[in-house]
């Protein structure tokens, strides 16, 4: 047996998986906005990033957030993030590989202070599972939240201001989780979530720039009856409706170039099996990097809606629960995150990303840009997500080089030759 130590790749990856326990669900990895198991996975993350001489704290939209001073004072700060909140029998990966990724690199750092200070956050929600409205933490960071979500209720009747309460924060400080004029870089490392770089055989890529999305969601209102003695020709059943309209949605865009359109939950009422459904409610999720391309698709297949329902009998009703732009990343992040995978021995080609990510939020208000590691099978939403110990580790020899660079770059003299102060860990619990 070796008595080798954990790489610190492999130690990243445990803490992932170590996480993923925290669950609503036992046996899966379920963890939703503000849910139980998240106080669990605060604690964790909390401890680990004490351990690396950050000051931490939980802000009132309830996100983690970690500081790691700089070698002085009003210094700038460098902010690296992503999400610890998950879908529904997730993987272990999705956003808190990010998350921990900034945790590592400042446990890389042992101590040595830079020109600026590094923020790593946690961001409380990004999904979209449990109020259907993604990005909740990172819009709270920009201070681009609507006080209108706050009223929005879950499905058991929670508002997102009574989760907000019940987790033991104050929605009346959430002007105080706005982030300051300091920060000057955001960076998001990510599981790819495709197969772009498995089949290029590459352990790393940058993204040029995140897909724009529409969500929306519809309503098909049809009239309930006895399914043992309604005629066929005088039905209006939604879900005929609504399957039918599944099927043209996914026809539409397999015919187009670069569009993906999901249909991805659907609720029936009555939603018995001797009961034609009266209701369907049904999500539409469609993306492309293209704008243009996108909102014409989803004029279209709001249309195609209409028509299904229309040959029933049947009403539709459609509401927009988030409509957001192709956000391309910032040219000269992006530059310097190639560039720094490039010392580090790892060529990154340039990829869109289909997925959308808080960096697609935070890059309003700051220069984003965001490193894809290798997603093995392409899998992810899905519990058999796995990462490559190599693949962690060249984002992580990446994002040392980034630090590297950026110190360089930010001209301190006194930085020495690699641009890094030597400094004792604060002991913060002194
Ligand atoms: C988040 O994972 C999304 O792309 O929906
Ligand atoms: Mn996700
Ligand atoms: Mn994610």
């Amino acid at each position: 047996m070796s008595n080798e130590l954990p790489s610190r790749s492999d130690r990243l990856i445990a803490r992932c998986r170590a996480l993923a326990a925290c669950t609503e669900v036992p046996g899966e990895t379920t963890r939703t906005f503000l849910s139980e198991p998240m106080h669990a996975v605060h604690d964790m993350v909390r401890a680990w990033m004490e351990g690396a001489g950050m000051c931490v704290d939980v802000d009132a939209m309830g996100n983690l957030r970690g500081v790691y001073a700089a070698a002085g004072e009003a210094m700038p700060r460098l902010l690296i993030a992503s999400h610890l909140d998950t879908v529904p029998n997730a993987g272990a990966f999705d956003g808190i590989l990010g998350v921990l990724f900034g945790v590592a690199l400042v446990e890389e750092l042992q101590g040595e202070r830079l020109p600026f200070a590094i923020e790593v956050i946690g961001f409380s929600e990004e999904e979209g599972v449990r109020f259907g409205k993604p990005f909740l933490g990172s819009l709270a960071l920009i201070g681009a939240l609507d006080d209108a979500w706050l009223a929005v209720r879950d499905t058991h009747g929670v508002s997102v201001d009574e989760a907000i309460r019940n987790f033991g924060l104050d929605p009346a400080r959430m002007p105080e989780a706005v982030l300051g004029e300091d920060a000057f870089a955001y960076v998001e490392l990510h599981i790819e979530q495709g197969p772009v770089l498995e089949s290029e055989m590459l352990s790393l890529g940058v993204v040029s720039a995140i897909a724009g999305q529409s969500k929306l969601e519809l309503r098909f209102l049809g009239q309930a009856n006895h399914a043992g003695t309604t005629p066929m020709l005088r039905r209006h059943d939604a879900m005929a409706s609504a399957a039918a309209w599944i099927v043209a949605v996914e026809q539409y865009a397999r015919t187009r170039s670069g569009l993906v359109a999901t249909v991805g939950r659907v609720e029936t009422r009555p939603g018995a099996g001797n009961v034609i459904a009266g209701e369907v409610l049904a999500t539409l999720d469609v993306r492309h990097a293209e704008d243009g391309e996108r909102e014409q698709a989803a004029v279209e297949l709001l249309q195609a809606a209409q028509r299904e329902a229309e040959a029933r009998g049947v009403r539709v009703e459609s509401r927009a629960i988030a409509m957001q732009a192709a956000v391309p990343m910032d040219t000269a992040l992006t530059a310097q995150l190639c560039g720094a995978a490039k010392r580090a021995g790892y060529p990154a080609p340039a990829l869109i990303s289909g997925a959308g990510h808080d960096a697609m939020i935070v890059g309003r208000r700051v220069p984003a840009a965001m490193l894809f590691v290798r997603n093995p099978d392409g899998l992810s939403h899905h519990p058999h997500e796995v990462v490559l110990a190599e693949d962690v580790e060249a984002g992580l020899a990446t994002g040392m080089e980034l630090l590297r660079g950026m110190s360089v770059a930010r001209g301190d003299a006194a930085c020495g030759k690699q641009g890094l102060h030597r400094a004792e860990v604060e002991d913060v619990h002194a």
